[in-house]
């Protein structure tokens, strides 16, 4: 198959998906995700995708009619029925809709839709500097729950589209630097640290943030997950942001200003580590 859509025990091509009207999603985005990348029909850091979204599952009280194991081998059964091994592995559990179309309230106990999405996919190219703008972070404060209600990060990312860049960087009130639309930014300080904000209630817990502090912890770059300001950042010897299809993007300018540039061996280095780390794993 060239993709795939599966729907609650259903599978067909994407385009021939139909998915019930009063599924949560179209109502309330009632729902989490994840995305993960396959290489030679193999997902890289499936155990890890699995485990945060249980984890978000569970913030939220949806129930997953598959245990860990039965919910990894079927998306890896799917996998395998798309023409191209390298693919985008997108899936999603919305909460069961009940008797009422469109009712705030739901039962405890009801298990959830599934949902799977497959496209042929690679990983972005991450030899290349991106931009970057700051926006102020106006979400919510379960940031760490993977929820499928992206519309601030869809109007970031259009935003930093707009002008000609490839993230926007967020910050609350105070300066402090979150995360981006759909990535975690990390700074090189000038000691040669890597800090990368503290994994709570105000970021994603990215699966590639943490195989950068892996690739750290290994390569004996110290690792600090405190909060850091714009202004740290923009004085940072480096930028670096991350995502599943992004592993370790170093970032050159933001808001227009020239920034980081300072530190490109630690850069190259995370980055050798965690390319080979998937390399590696996917074959
Ligand atoms: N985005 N922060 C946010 C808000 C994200 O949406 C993402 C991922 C990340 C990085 O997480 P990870 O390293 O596990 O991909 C951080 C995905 C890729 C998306 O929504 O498409």
């Amino acid at each position: 198959m060239k993709d795939l859509a599966f729907y609650d025990g259903y599978s067909s091509e994407i385009d021939n998906m139909t998915i019930p009207f009063c599924d949560r999603a179209h109502f309330f985005g009632d729902g989490v995700y994840e995305v993960a990348m396959a290489r030679n029909y193999t997902i890289y850091a499936l155990d890890e995708h699995i485990e945060r979204f249980y984890a978000s599952a569970d913030a939220l009280k949806i129930n997953i009619a598959y245990s860990k194991d039965e919910l990894s081998s079927l998306i890896c059964s799917l996998v395998r029925r798309l023409d191209s091994d390298e693919q985008s592995v997108y899936w999603q559990v919305t909460r069961r809709y009940g008797d009422e179309a469109r009712e705030h309230t739901y039962s405890e106990g009801a298990q959830g839709k599934l949902w799977v999405m497959l496209r042929p996919s690679k990983i972005k190219d991450i030899y290349n500097p991106v931009k970057a703008i700051t926006l102020p972070d106006t979400r919510w404060h379960h940031c760490n729950i993977k929820s499928i209600n992206l519309i601030p990060a869809v109007m970031y990312a259009q935003k930093a589209k707009e002008q000609g860049a490839y993230e926007a960087i967020l910050y609350r009130k105070g300066g402090r630097v979150t995360e981006c639309s759909h990535s975690n930014v990390h700074i090189i300080t000038s000691n040669g640290v890597f800090k990368t904000a503290p994994a709570d209630n105000m970021i994603l817990a990215g699966i590639a943030r943490s195989h950068l502090i892996s690739a750290c912890r290994s390569l004996g770059i110290e690792v600090d997950e405190s909060p850091f300001t714009i202004d740290e950042m923009m004085n940072a010897e480096e930028i670096i942001l991350s995502s599943t299809s992004g592993m370790c993007m170093v970032c050159d300018s933001i808001d227009g200003k020239s920034v980081g540039g300072k530190n490109k061996a630690i850069a190259d280095a995370i980055r050798h580590w965690v390319m080979t780390d998937f390399i590696e794993k996917t074959s």
